[in-house]
C-alpha cells in the first residue's frame, strides 16, 4: 500500500520484483528446492531449471548460457571478473586500466590489484563523460592483463561504446582481457556480448526486477575464469558454495517478463526521463549532469544551484517521492563525489545534485507531481535562505 503512494524514482539504485512473490515461493517450495547438484530426478529437474535460467538470462545480449555464471551480485561478478579472471602470468606484476568513475565494486577490485604490487592506470572520462578511445588505447601497452570500462555509469547515466573501445583494446594487445559492468546496462541499452570483443560482462538480478543478492557474470569460451570462493564444485567449479536458486529462478523469471515488450518499455522510460528533464532544466538554477547525447534511458541527472542535494531530496521525501542524491552505496556516508570530479563540474553545482531514475512502472503524472513538487520546493527554500 505504502509503494503505491510513493513516487519511487530511484530505479538505478534497485527496483521493484516483477512477478508476485507468493505464488512463485509456493512452486519453489514445493518443486523447487531440492540440491541442484543431488542425483535424484527431482533435483535434476531444479538443475534444468538453473539452466533455463541461463539461457533466459543470456539471450537478450547474445551470450552464450554455458558460460553464464550466477554470482550474489553485481559486486561479486565484478570482484571474480576482476580478481580472478586474468592469467596470472607465472607471478609477474602486471598492468591494469579502470576508469575513474566506475562503481566501489569495480574501483575497490582494482586497489585490490594495486595493494597486490599490480600497476593500475585510472582513466578519466571526457567532459562530456564518455571514455574516449584514443585515451584509452594510449594507455595499453604489452603488460596490460585488464581492462575495465563500465556499460553505464550509475550516476550519470552516459553509456560507453562498449563494442568499440572493447575491439580498439584488442586491436594494440589481443591478450588484454576487457571487463564491463554491465549491471545499469543490462536491458537499458541494447549490446551483443557474444559478437563483441568483451571477455566479461557483469549484471545484478536487483536492477531488472529481480531479487538482491544474486547477479551474474557472462564470459568467452577459453576466457580465464577461477572461483572467487574456496569450496565444493558448483557452477562447473567457477563459485563455490550451493547456489541461490531461489533467486536465480527468480531472476529468470524476472527477465522473462520484464523482456516482454522491452522496447516498448525502453519507450516509455525514455518519455518519462525527456519530460522531466525538459521540465526541471526550466526552472531558476537547473544544470544538467547527464550527458544530453548518449545517455541511458532510465537516468537522470540534475543539480540545483544553492540547494543542498540532502535538503532537497528531504523536502521531496515529505511529499512521497523516492530520489537519490547518488549511489545509494554511498550516500550514507560522507557524500563521495570521486565520480563528478572527474566529470569536471564544480562543487557549488555539485552540491546540489539529484539523480532520477525510472522503471517501466512511472507515470508521466508522477513526472508531472515531482516537477512540480520540485519547482515549489526550490522556490520556498531560496525565499527562506534569501530572508
Ligand atoms: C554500476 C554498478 N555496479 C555494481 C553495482 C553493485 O551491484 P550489487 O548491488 O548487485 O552488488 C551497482 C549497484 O549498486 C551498480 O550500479
Amino acid at each position: 500500500l505504502e509503494l503505491k503512494q510513493l513516487i519511487y524514482l530511484d530505479n538505478a539504485a534497485t527496483t521493484r520484483p516483477i512477478i508476485n512473490v507468493d505464488g512463485f515461493y509456493r512452486e519453489y517450495a514445493q518443486n523447487s528446492w531440492y540440491n541442484p547438484s543431488a542425483m535424484y530426478k527431482q533435483a535434476v529437474e531444479v538443475e534444468r531449471k538453473l539452466n533455463d535460467a541461463r539461457k533466459t538470462l543470456a539471450l537478450p545480449i547474445s551470450a552464450i548460457p554455458e558460460y553464464t555464471l550466477f554470482t550474489s551480485g553485481g559486486t561479486e561478478s565484478a570482484n571474480a571478473a576482476i580478481l580472478r579472471g586474468f592469467h596470472l602470468n607465472g607471478g609477474k606484476k602486471q598492468h591494469f586500466i579502470v576508469s575513474a568513475y566506475e562503481h566501489a565494486a569495480v574501483y575497490a577490485s582494482f586497489q585490490a590489484l594495486q595493494n597486490m604490487g599490480h600497476s593500475v592506470s585510472y582513466l578519466s572520462p571526457e567532459q562530456d563523460g564518455h571514455i574516449s578511445e584514443e585515451s584509452l588505447c594510449s594507455l595499453v601497452n604489452e603488460d596490460t592483463a585488464l581492462v575495465s570500462i563500465m556499460h553505464v555509469n550509475n550516476e550519470t547515466g552516459s553509456v560507453n561504446d562498449i563494442e568499440r573501445l572493447s575491439a580498439a583494446v584488442k586491436r594494440i594487445n589481443k591478450n588484454t582481457l576487457f571487463h564491463s559492468d554491465g549491471v545499469q546496462g543490462y536491458l537499458r541499452c541494447p549490446f551483443h556480448f557474444q559478437a563483441s570483443s568483451a571477455d566479461y560482462y557483469t549484471v545484478s538480478a536487483h536492477k531488472v526486477h529481480g531479487l538482491k543478492g544474486t547477479g551474474a557474470v557472462f564470459f568467452k569460451k577459453n576466457t580465464p575464469l577461477k572461483s572467487l570462493i574456496y569450496g565444493g564444485s558448483q557452477e562447473r567449479g567457477l563459485r563455490a558454495g550451493t547456489e541461490n536458486t531461489f533467486g536465480i529462478l527468480f531472476f529468470g523469471e524476472a527477465v522473462k517478463e520484464y523482456t516482454k515488450d522491452l522496447e516498448q518499455k525502453l519507450e516509455h522510460i525514455k518519455t518519462l526521463n525527456l519530460s522531466l528533464k525538459q521540465k526541471l532544466l526550466r526552472l531558476d538554477g537547473a544544470y544538467l549532469l547527464s550527458p544530453s547525447e548518449n545517455c541511458a534511458p532510465h537516468i537522470l541527472n540534475i543539480a540545483f544551484e544553492g540547494i543542498r542535494a540532502e535538503v532537497l531530496l528531504h523536502l521531496l521525501e515529505q511529499k512521497d517521492i523516492a530520489v537519490s542524491t547518488g549511489a545509494a552505496c554511498s550516500s550514507k556516508k560522507k557524500r563521495e563525489d570521486r565520480i563528478h570530479k572527474h566529470l569536471g563540474f564544480g562543487t557549488n553545482i555539485l552540491e546540489g545534485a539529484l539523480r532520477f531514475s525510472f522503471s517501466f512502472e512511472n507515470t508521466l503524472d508522477e513526472v508531472d507531481t515531482v516537477s512540480n513538487e520540485v519547482a515549489y520546493a526550490l522556490t520556498n527554500f531560496r525565499k527562506y535562505v534569501r530572508r
